[in-house]
């Protein structure tokens, strides 16, 4: 019971900081518990790891990442302040009073985390709040035409795809902008605005058994789910958000308004735009509508889990049961620390588990297909070395089992030893690498002197390893560092990524390079400059300017 409210308490001041910095009602972000009872929602329980983790990751990545002399070449083609404010003027005079605020307090929560032990000490002027894609686009000319960098903001959810403004100039806050503004049930397709929450959004079109696969923290918004090409558990299933969008609405940076494409399912008509907006993290230009493929509600529901003596063997299990074609919803991978933070915090789905490497199994389909699913996952289970195989014989049960999976997250902040930060970062390899990859990395904190967890989304060779740390004990955060940069460097060796679905923002700039080459990332630099010849996009995300 005392572990319980421990529990709580931190989840609610975890809470209250995603809430403060987006903005939405805490209760939006308890109703994230609430909705376990709901299959639609099960949203992903990273969420407050990652809310934890956004400290530890924006004070070390930001050292791998501050623009030096850089920063001041570019300063100088920006307007001064003076210059900033006189565009911020224009601004309320076109749009309003009530469209922008000098707030500080406003302005601090769209571009500083106070729970961060290192902040970027620029902040923009002003935040402004355009309603529609013409203010957006107001908003567009006005700062092209004084040179102010824009920077967008949604949920302010984001983990690497930082929203900081390291150049000033202005947030363009996109939560006004929150309507649905048409939904074709018999085209399975929704047109929104980017304001909308993913949750709402599901929750108002529940009826007609149609929703958004993705679930990335539960405060994000669309615009910004699109603009960081987010994911989540259910990603082996449903794949990535680039997968639901169909076509976009693009504020550019000198304000003029495109239309990726049309809206049928497919198309073979011209580049890609829609792709090239998706995951540019704001870098390109302001999304202010999207029209998103919409997935039928499965009929029905499972949960299974089975340990293994080690990692290497229940990755092993998830790819022969990936290459016999199983359809799971979702497989999770937890290893054995993960598994003990867990059991020290009380057990979770009202029991304790066996602290071994544990593989969450979620099925969707119908009742015979679930029952045939977990028939086979079994007998990959047992035959590839698994043991303690068990599946939910009830809804009751299946929310039981994968609690484990939501409550991990919840444990280890409410068991991190007071003053240490949990740093949570996350790459992906391909799936015959994960067992290596994941093996190495644990050694590694390990040989460091860190507590740290593994978390992974193994159906996509995706994982988090969340480490714990003293961020005033230089020594410890030296450490975190260079576990985190052997990492990054390993995916790529193995021909990963150094970003599975958190995109790059700042924190990862000099990882991408490694990742890409400088010959792709100036292809896409000169990209950036046909669409955004001044850099007042979100500058210097993504890569340098
Ligand atoms: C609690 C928690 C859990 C999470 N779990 C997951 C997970 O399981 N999977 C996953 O993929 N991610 C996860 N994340 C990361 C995060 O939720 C996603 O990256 C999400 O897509 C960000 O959405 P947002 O609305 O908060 O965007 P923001 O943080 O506001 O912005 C993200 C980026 O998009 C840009 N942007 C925002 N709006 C626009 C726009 N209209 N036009 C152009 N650019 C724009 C911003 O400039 C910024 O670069 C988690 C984060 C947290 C804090
Ligand atoms: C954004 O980056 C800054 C600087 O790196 C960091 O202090 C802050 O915590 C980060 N915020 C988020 C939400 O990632
Ligand atoms: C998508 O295309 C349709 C026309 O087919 C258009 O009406 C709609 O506005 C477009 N959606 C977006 C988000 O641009
Ligand atoms: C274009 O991009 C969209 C969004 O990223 C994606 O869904 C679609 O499959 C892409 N089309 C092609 C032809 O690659
Ligand atoms: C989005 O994510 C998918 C899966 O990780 C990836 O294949 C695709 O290239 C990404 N697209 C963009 C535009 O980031």
């Amino acid at each position: 019971m005392q572990r319980m409210i421990q529990t709580r308490q931190v989840t609610r001041s975890l809470a209250r900081t995603i809430q403060h910095r987006s903005r939405l009602p805490v209760h939006r972000l308890y109703s994230h518990g609430a909705r376990q009872g709901n299959p639609r929602g099960i949203a992903s329980p990273w969420s407050f790891l990652l809310g934890a983790g956004v400290t530890g990751a924006g004070f070390t990545l930001w050292q791998f990442a501050q623009p030096k002399s850089q920063s001041e070449k570019q300063q100088s083609n920006y307007a001064d302040r003076e210059t900033m404010l006189k565009g911020v003027q224009a601004i309320s005079d076109a749009l309003g009073p009530e469209s922008v605020t000098m707030d500080e307090e406003d302005i601090e929560l769209h571009s500083y985390s106070e729970v961060s032990t290192s902040n970027c000490a620029t902040r923009p002027v002003a935040v402004v709040t355009p309603k529609s894609t013409a203010e957006a686009s107001v908003i567009a000319r006005i700062c092209s035409e004084y040179k102010i960098p824009m920077i967008p903001f949604a949920g302010g959810s984001s983990v690497e795809g930082n929203f900081t403004a390291p150049y000033s100039g202005l947030t363009v806050d996109f939560s006004q902008m929150n309507q649905i503004i048409a939904f074709h049930e018999d085209d399975l397709d929704v047109v929104v605005q980017p304001g909308v929450n993913w949750m709402d959004l599901n929750e108002k079109i529940k009826d007609s058994g149609l929703f958004v696969p993705m679930d990335p923290s539960p405060t994000a918004l669309v615009g910004g789910m699109v603009a960081t090409n987010c994911s989540g558990t259910n990603a082996a299933r449903y794949g990535t958000m680039k997968d639901w969008v169909i076509n976009l609405t693009v504020v550019l940076a000198d304000g003029t308004v495109i239309k990726t494409r049309h809206r049928p399912r497919k198309t073979s008509a011209g580049y890609n735009l829609t792709g090239l907006f998706t995951g540019s993290e704001g870098t390109l230009g302001m999304i202010t509508e999207i029209t998103l493929k919409l997935a039928p509600v499965p009929e029905k529901q499972s949960v299974a889990f089975a340990t293994f003596p080690t990692i290497r063997e229940a990755v092993a299990c998830t790819t022969k049961i990936m290459r016999q074609g199983i359809p799971i919803a979702a497989v999770e991978l937890m290893d054995d620390v993960q598994m003990g933070v867990l059991n020290k915090n009380g057990g979770a789905g009202g029991r304790t588990w066996e602290e071994k490497p544990t593989l969450l199994f979620k099925f969707s389909g119908t009742p015979q297909s679930i029952a045939t699913d977990i028939g086979r996952v079994e007998r990959i289970t047992s035959e590839g070395g698994g043991s303690a195989f068990e599946f939910a014989r009830t809804e009751q049960e299946m929310h039981n089992l994968w609690s484990a999976r939501k409550e991990a997250v919840w444990a280890m902040v409410a068991q991190r030893p007071e003053g240490t930060q949990i740093w949570s970062t996350d790459v992906a390899v391909p799936l015959s690498r994960l067992p290596e990859t994941i093996d190495l990395s644990k050694k590694e904190s390990g040989s460091l002197g860190l507590f740290s967890s593994v978390l992974g989304h193994v159906g996509d060779g995706n994982f988090h390893q969340a480490v714990m740390y003293n961020p005033n004990d230089p020594a410890q955060t030296r450490a975190v560092q260079e576990c985190v940069r052997k990492m990054v460097h390993r995916a790529v060796e193995m021909e990963g990524t150094v970003s599975g679905e958190h995109g790059i923002g700042l924190g990862k700039k000099e990882c991408l390079v490694e990742e890409l080459g400088p010959d792709t990332i100036a292809v896409m630099r000169t990209l950036k400059r046909s669409l955004d010849p001044h850099c007042l996009m979100n500058p210097g995300k993504v890569f340098e300017p």
